[in-house]
Formats: structure tokens, C-alpha cells, sequence
């Protein structure tokens, strides 16, 4: 019963995601609702390939030392291959309520070439930051969930999945970036990993008060200055999109998103179908 129900949730939002897709449609701007989780994982960030948009400048990787790499073809560092994300492309608050920060990001019925180095103002739904806003920049592509709108913070801290930034930074296991690379757990920890590191891994534990994957509104914005000076990265479109003809994107399905019956479908569509994502919290 449940199985069934889930498939074809599933296959309803495979079947929008693909009714939505179009030609031409860089210029398409979205908005809508999303979970969210935090990220950090030292690879080449998606977007900093040039097939991923329409760029005015690409988004800025670094070597090992974090260095800048001036080739946006240069191979990924989980690859093998020099190109890792920069230190700075990680939150920062402005005040209290108000944070800017880089994302890994999947919108339903977009196409990723759509959000790489778009910005989104999330304003957080529930938990203890409830009313906080953020703005940030899809930087990454979540390639592990293609069925319901999610924006991954990159944080330094969490769960260092292929050991990457284990290799780039040094470190063990439980004394860098969390025990058996499943994330820290408390403030004290952050004094643990290089120093270039920390401000950020304790942005999490102060401003965003170490919630677990709270649920935010996104609605696309022109990237503030403050991001693009870090990130390097500008679209051709960053400038002229209209906002107003925004597309609203349900969450998770064509159910109504307000629908708890569709809420706990979906949440069991993606706990049974990608358990893995439980650890990015
Ligand atoms: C926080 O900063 C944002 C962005 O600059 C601004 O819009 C907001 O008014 C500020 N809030 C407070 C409480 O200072
Ligand atoms: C960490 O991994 C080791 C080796 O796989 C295992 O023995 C240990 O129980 C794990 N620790 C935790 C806290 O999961
Ligand atoms: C933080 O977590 C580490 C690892 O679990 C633990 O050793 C340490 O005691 C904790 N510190 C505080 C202040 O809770
Ligand atoms: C986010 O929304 C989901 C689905 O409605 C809910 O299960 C979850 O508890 C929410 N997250 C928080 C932090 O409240
Ligand atoms: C922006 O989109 C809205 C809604 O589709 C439309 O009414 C408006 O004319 C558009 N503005 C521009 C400048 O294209």
C-alpha cells in the first residue's frame, strides 16, 4: 500500500519534473518551498563546470592550498584531479536574523544549468531559527535527490562523505570532521579542524543553533555583491531575470504541499527511497 503510493508519488513528480522542463528555459526563475540540510565535502562544486550556465564569470575553485584555479575545465578533486571548493565559499551572518551562504541545490522541474549561481532568499519555516532569512548562491548540484526541492548549506563540519577533505586537510576520523565522518556534534568541536575553517563550522552552532534540517520558502534574487566577490561566479541573467514571473514549486509533489497526507507520503518516499540523506542532518 504504501509502496505503491509511493511509486507513484514518485512517478507523478518524475512526470511533472519532465512536463516543466523546456527549451529556452534559462530564463524560467523559481520559487517556492524546500527541506534543507548542510553539506561539506571538498569535491569540485558542480557549477564551476562551464556546461552548467550561462556565465558572465564562472564560480571560483581552489587548489589544495587553496589557491585559485583559473581553468574551469580542471579536473575535480574527488576525481583526482586539482580542483576543490574554495574556504570561503561557506555561510557568514550579517546579524542576527540575516546570514549569506553557498548552496547545493535541487529544484523540482528545474534543470540545474537554472539554479548554478542563481540566488535564493530561504526564510526558515520552523524550528529555532524560524523567521531567520539567508541568501545564497547555488553553487552544487544535489545529485543524490531528484524528487523533492532541497538546498544543502555547505558547512564545514558535516559529514566528509568520501574522505575528501580528510585528504585535503588532514586530520582523523572523529577529530576533523566528526566521528567516522558523520559530522560534529557540538560547538567545542569546531576549535578541532584548521583555522580558516572554523568561523564557518561555528556559524552553525551560533547563528543557525545546530537545527536539524529545518524547512524554508526560496525565491530567486539578485546575487548581493558580498556573495559574487567571494564565489567569483555571475550569470548572464542575474541582472535581467524577472522575478515576478516566478514559477511556485510545490516541495515534494502535485499533491498540495499543505496536505500533511501528501507531506508523510512524500517523507516516506524519500527516508525508504534515500535513506542516505538521514545522515546529512
Ligand atoms: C540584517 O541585515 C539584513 C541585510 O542587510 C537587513 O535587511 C536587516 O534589516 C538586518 N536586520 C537587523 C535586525 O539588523
Ligand atoms: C566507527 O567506525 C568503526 C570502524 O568501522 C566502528 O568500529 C565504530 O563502531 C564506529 N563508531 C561509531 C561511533 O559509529
Ligand atoms: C563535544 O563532542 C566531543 C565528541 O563527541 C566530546 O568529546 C566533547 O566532550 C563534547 N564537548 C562538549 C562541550 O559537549
Ligand atoms: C520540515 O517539514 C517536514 C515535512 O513537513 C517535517 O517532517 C519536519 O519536521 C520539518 N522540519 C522541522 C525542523 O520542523
Ligand atoms: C514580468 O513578468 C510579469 C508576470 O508574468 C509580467 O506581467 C511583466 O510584464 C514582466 N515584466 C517584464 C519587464 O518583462
Amino acid at each position: 500500500m504504501i509502496t505503491i503510493t509511493m511509486i507513484s508519488t514518485l512517478l507523478s513528480s518524475f512526470i511533472l519534473s519532465t512536463a516543466l522542463l523546456s527549451p529556452g528555459a534559462s530564463s524560467r526563475v523559481f520559487s517556492g518551498q524546500s527541506f534543507t540540510s548542510m553539506y561539506y565535502d571538498c569535491c569540485k562544486p558542480a557549477c564551476a563546470w562551464p556546461t552548467y550556465g550561462s556565465f558572465v564569470s564562472g564560480l571560483k575553485t581552489c587548489d589544495a592550498n587553496d589557491q585559485p584555479i583559473l581553468d574551469d575545465t580542471a579536473g575535480g578533486y574527488c576525481g583526482g584531479g586539482p580542483a576543490s571548493s574554495c574556504i570561503n565559499q561557506t555561510p557568514w551572518a550579517v546579524n542576527d536574523s540575516f546570514s549569506f551562504g553557498y548552496a547545493s541545490i535541487f529544484i523540482r522541474g528545474a534543470d540545474s544549468t537554472e539554479w548554478c549561481c542563481s540566488c535564493y532568499e530561504l526564510e526558515f519555516l520552523d524550528s529555532e531559527i524560524k523567521g531567520k532569512k539567508m541568501i545564497v548562491q547555488g553553487i552544487n548540484v544535489n545529485f543524490n535527490e531528484d524528487q523533492i526541492n532541497w538546498f544543502s548549506l555547505a558547512v564545514p563540519g558535516q559529514a566528509d562523505w568520501q574522505s575528501q577533505c580528510q585528504r585535503r586537510f588532514g586530520g582523523t576520523f572523529g577529530e576533523f570532521f566528526g566521528k567516522n565522518a558523520t559530522g560534529f556534534t557540538n560547538l567545542t568541536q569546531c576549535d578541532t579542524i584548521p583555522e580558516e575553517l572554523q568561523a564557518a563550522c561555528r556559524w552553525r552552532y551560533t547563528w543557525y543553533q545546530d537545527v536539524k534540517g529545518p524547512n524554508a520558502t526560496f525565491k530567486r534574487v539578485e546575487c548581493p555583491a558580498e556573495i559574487v566577490q567571494v564565489s567569483g561566479c555571475l550569470r548572464t541573467d542575474d541582472k535581467t531575470f524577472n522575478s515576478s514571473s516566478s514559477s511556485a514549486i510545490p516541495a515534494v509533489s502535485i499533491l498540495s504541499p499543505t496536505s500533511p497526507f501528501a507531506t508523510i507520503i512524500a517523507v516516506a518516499a524519500v527516508l525508504l527511497g534515500f535513506p542516505h540523506l538521514l545522515d546529512l542532518f
